[in-house]
């Protein structure tokens, strides 16, 4: 974590048409996106940044050193990375830690983002202005620094809408209102999710989440790696609490023209393995890039899918259990009773894993990156949440959209042959798989000329960009 405030500074260069600004006065414009250094929050925010600089903008993202993305896999984009004085302390990846690291990153990079800011203010050409700051909701202080330049700040979701309901209804209607008054969202058990947050809150998450609030109130906008009508009742209550407007332009990934965007080097040959498959007859199970698992669990996942007879692609990810890299925890014999019937990557090319025409479901720990992805695909899902907006996540799949089972976390073989055959070849399981192709298609029309998604990302630009 060296101290070098421009150590992987790029500019760019824009070849994508000018924008609406350009078109009018000769005026090009600037958005600078702030990361959140975690797979699951870089991907989206890389993601959105490619739907800008397709509409004209052109991009500057900052991020902090630890986790930093690789710049060369997306050279129109300028690159600055800011000190983040992350201590080996704070940079555990258990859980239980997130809250400290969210308040480290928002302690120690706002200085340093107000001086990068103010330096991008300063050198900027004469014919450029910087339209907003957009952040991750996780990196709050960057709506501090916006509001101190007098820029727009804008808070990008990568997570469900429905999660914004405890930062904009005020803490003494929350119970209220969601023990009564939404129905379609009974299923997300938000009374419940919200007495755990009161019983669990530490000094530093009251901290956290009163300041992300603050923030929240005080930006120009927010946008939503979501669908409005993946969320349409959750994001109904959110717009009549919240002062900035929501706009929900999801499934960014599929706006977004490919490019790589992960800390792990993806194993393409999963592509050429599933190419030998049957149409929609593999089982494809991962659980993130955050998720852990015990020995025992990948004893029991192992055996569970020898036995579902299902062909498998299964990422096991270096240090899926704590200090294991995976593949040794194999059973012995595992490996060769498997033959060429199942494959184990480290890693995977998600996004054209499941679009895969072998692809006939996945087992997901719920994060909500690959639950969009699985959505958009027609791909219906097992879950296995383990830890925070996975549970509520969950909900949605199984009991609101009904796209997906849920497999208990207390892993056992035959629980898991059972729901994979279930999943994707018993009768039970029809209602699941039509749903989810269903969702497909309304997923695709979101994201035609007019749909939802367009309109609301041609919104957002026209309200809190152009002013
Ligand atoms: C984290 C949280 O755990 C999640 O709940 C939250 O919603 C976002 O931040 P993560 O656990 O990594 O994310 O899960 P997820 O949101 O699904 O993001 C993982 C990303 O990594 C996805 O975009 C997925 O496509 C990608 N991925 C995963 C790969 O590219 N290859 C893999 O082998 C596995």
């Amino acid at each position: 974590m060296s101290s070098d405030l421009f150590s992987s500074s790029q500019v760019s260069t824009v070849i994508i048409p000018a924008n609406e600004m350009e078109k009018q006065g000769e005026i090009s414009s600037r958005l600078v996106l702030v990361l959140y250094p975690f797979q699951g929050h870089i991907n989206p925010m890389l993601q959105l940044a490619t739907i800008f600089h397709a509409k004209g903008y052109s991009i500057t993202i900052v991020h902090p050193e630890f986790n930093s993305p690789n710049p060369s896999n997306h050279p129109l984009f300028t690159f600055i990375s800011i000190p983040d004085n992350l201590l080996e302390s704070n940079v555990s990846l258990a859980p239980a830690d997130f809250m400290n690291l969210v308040s480290a990153l928002n302690r120690n990079c706002a200085a340093p983002f107000m001086k990068c800011l103010k330096q991008i203010l300063d050198e900027k050409h004469p014919h450029e202005r910087i339209s907003g700051v957009i952040y991750d909701g996780l990196m709050y202080f960057a709506q501090t620094v916006a509001d101190a330049l007098g820029l727009p700040g804008i808070s990008m979701r990568p997570t469900a809408a429905a999660l914004l309901l405890f930062s904009v209804i005020p803490h003494s209607e929350q119970e209220y209102v969601f023990e009564s008054q939404i129905p379609e969202l009974q299923p997300l058990e938000l009374e419940q999710m919200l007495k755990s947050m009161s019983t669990n809150t530490t000094e530093t998450m009251a901290e956290v989440r009163a300041a992300a609030l603050d923030a929240t109130k005080r930006s120009s906008g927010m946008i939503a790696n979501t669908i409005e009508f993946l969320e349409h009742a959750a994001l109904s209550r959110i717009r009549e609490y919240s002062p900035a407007p929501v706009f929900a332009i999801g499934p960014f990934h599929k706006l977004a023209p490919s490019s790589s965007s992960s800390l792990l080097q993806e194993d393409g040959s999963c592509i050429s393995w599933l190419d030998k498959q049957a149409p929609k007859s593999t089982i494809y199970v991962s659980f993130g890039s955050l998720a852990s698992l015990s020995k025992k669990d990948i004893v029991e996942i192992a055996w569970g899918l020898v036995s579902s007879e299902q062909p498998f692609l299964w990422v096991i990810r270096p240090g899926l259990v704590h200090g294991s890299e995976g593949m040794e925890l194999l059973p012995d014999g595992f490996l060769e009773k498997v033959g060429d019937k199942g494959l184990i990557v480290e890693w995977a090319p998600q996004q054209e894993v499941l679009a895969h025409e072998a692809v006939g479901g996945f087992w997901t720990h719920c994060g909500w990156n690959s639950t969009l992805e699985s959505v958009s695909e027609g791909v219906p899902m097992l879950c296995t949440p383990c830890f925070g907006d996975q549970f509520l996540n969950m909900k949605y799949i199984c009991y609101v959209w009904r796209i997906g089972l849920r497999v208990e976390t207390e892993l056992e073989r035959e629980k898991i042959q059972g729901a994979i055959k279930t999943l994707m070849l018993n009768i039970q399981g029809e209602d699941i798989r039509n749903n989810a192709m269903e969702f497909k298609r309304e997923t695709q029309l979101c994201l035609r000329e007019g749909g939802s998604s367009c309109k609301s990302l041609d919104e957002f630009t026209d309200r809190i960009l152009s002013v």
